[in-house]
């Protein structure tokens, strides 16, 4: 969809949906709506008063209109704004209430209500997701008859060079949700490993990164001990990814940033099975890998200034009469021997030969996506992410990039206490403790193969998948921790927080 900047100040775009802000506290008092107002001779104010409209955040009303003289629209959304306009995400979510009226026409326009370019960047990268439907399953006369083609944002002035960077960098962010969401949502009888690793492939090959993949030999080679054990139940292949984006001119002393992302297609449980309820949604399992995969080429595609690498380990965990066991000992890529406890523990042990790799590549910043615990859910609500650090720094400006997008985090601790838990009598290590504190016992393994490394892991088995549609997020796949990864990079950027 393509998201244009024009300025419309007197409201003529002939548009199927024209979306108009609203922030005073008595809607008949803002004067956007008092023009328009008069521009439709009076019944907008009649229709506002009729439906005791509050221009509370969030609230909606919508209105046909005539579709000629002074005002064109054939449609008009007006959407409050509650307190807090200011926000990227007060901006997105009246992106995506536009994007989600006028996901089935042709045209749309939103008057927007900042000039900031960064909240114009938030409100497009709204539109650009809240239009956003996963089609590809559906047949005969479900299938959409349109798709939202344009929208354009309005602002009064002629905007500038910097506007247009930004409304620009929101279309490609949004590509990139889209992009994770609809990774997430192909079912795994279809998305398996090895269709995600050409997927990267090919989308590396148009932006002309670096995209190197190893199947099932090669990763024996490149010694992945744990990534194979997990994969000896499946029939299907593992892949391992590595995507590298390295900018034209690398200012010196830049930062390199490695994201590693869980992979996995789907998750059984292995031989410890998971009940059927709460296998329904494990496709959902290879989020981490998707919002990963999907950073490094929108960095690559907005030309950030920063090297970033994406790294990607994947397979399913079935239970073929292969599979690994509870009681088995395997080596890992970094050397220690794991004892294996709980076949559907498999996300941290893949993790761990990944991350592995990622330290050898020396990274400024090591940070990994992973739907990996559903204690973590337990803590946290399905909205919100865990967040977990050995760097008091990194886990600051991780911190701040989520509260600059609005997507939620919550730092958890990595108690010493718990790590005796994973103490085995006959092997280095254990790979799982026992239910209490889940989510900070798979962090504290984890935390055994990143070396010295700043490193976050960022535990988004909530927010990667909703049950039902919650704010900005649709149902399904959210292609969340796209936004505050991105952000975290231009930060970066910015050389805010370059010095580590
Ligand atoms: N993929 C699951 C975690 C998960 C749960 C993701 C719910 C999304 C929604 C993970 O592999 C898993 O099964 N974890 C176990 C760990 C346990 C066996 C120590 C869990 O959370 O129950
Ligand atoms: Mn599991
Ligand atoms: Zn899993």
């Amino acid at each position: 969809m393509k998201i244009s900047l024009s300025n419309d100040a007197p409201l003529t775009v002939a548009v199927d949906w024209l979306v108009v802000p609203v922030s005073a506290k008595k809607p008949l008092q803002d004067p956007l709506l008092q023009k328009l107002d008069r521009a439709l001779g009076g019944a907008l104010a009649a229709h506002v008063k009729e439906e005791s409209f509050e221009a509370k955040r969030g609230k909606t009303l919508t209105m046909a209109l005539p579709g000629k003289g002074r005002v064109r629209a054939k449609q008009l959304l007006i959407v409050g704004l509650g307190e807090g306009t200011g926000s990227q995400a007060m901006m997105r979510l009246l992106g995506v209430k536009a994007g989600r009226i006028a996901m089935s026409q042709t045209s749309l326009g939103v008057v927007a209500p900042t000039t900031d370019p960064a909240l114009l960047g938030a409100l497009a990268d709204g539109i650009g997701t809240g239009s956003y439907r996963y089609t590809r399953y559906l047949t005969g006369s479900r299938v959409p008859k349109r798709q939202l083609a344009k929208a354009s944002i309005l602002i009064e002035r002629k905007p500038s060079v910097e506007q247009k960077h930004s409304v620009h960098e929101g279309s490609v962010t949004a590509q990139a949700v889209n992009f994770a969401r609809d990774l997430v949502n192909c079912p795994p009888n279809d998305l398996t490993a090895t269709v995600l690793a050409d997927e990267a492939k090919k989308r590396s090959d148009v932006l002309g990164l670096d995209c190197k993949i190893w199947d099932k030999k090669g990763i024996s080679k490149l010694n992945m001990p744990l990534l194979l054990a997990v994969n000896r139940g499946s029939h299907e292949e593992p892949r391992f990814i590595h995507i590298t984006y390295k900018p034209k001119t690398l200012p010196q002393g830049a930062p390199r940033v490695v994201f590693v992302g869980k992979g996995l297609t789907f998750d059984a449980g292995g031989l410890c099975l998971k009940p059927a309820g709460s296998m329904i949604d494990m496709k959902c399992d290879m989020a981490g890998a998707a919002m990963t995969i999907a950073t490094v080429l929108a960095a690559a595609e907005l030309e950030l200034p920063i090297e970033v690498h994406a790294i990607v380990p994947s397979t399913d965990n079935m239970l073929g009469g292969n599979a690994f066991r509870p009681g088995d000992v395997y080596p890992s890529r970094d050397g220690k021997t794991v004892e294996i406890i709980n076949t559907d523990a498999e996300g941290r042990l893949v993790l761990a030969d990944a991350l592995a790799y990622a330290r050898e590549l020396a990274p400024t910043y090591l940070i990994d996506h992973a739907t990996l615990t559903g204690a973590c859910t337990v803590a946290l609500g399905p909205y919100r992410a865990g967040m977990f650090s050995n760097d008091e720094g990194l886990l600051d400006r991780y911190r701040q990039a989520g509260e600059t997008t609005g997507e939620q985090f919550w730092a958890l601790p990595m108690d010493e206490e718990l790590r005796d838990e994973l103490k085995s009598s006959i092997a280095d290590i254990k790979h799982t403790g026992s239910r209490l504190g889940g989510a900070c016992t798979a962090a504290l393994f984890l935390r055994e193969f990143v070396g010295d490394c700043r490193w976050v892991h960022l535990d988004i088995a909530g927010p990667a998948f909703t049950e039902k549609s919650q704010g900005t997020l649709p149902k399904g796949g959210t292609g969340f921790g796209i936004l505050t990864a991105l952000q975290f990079l231009r930060d970066l950027a910015k050389g805010r927080s370059t010095s580590p």
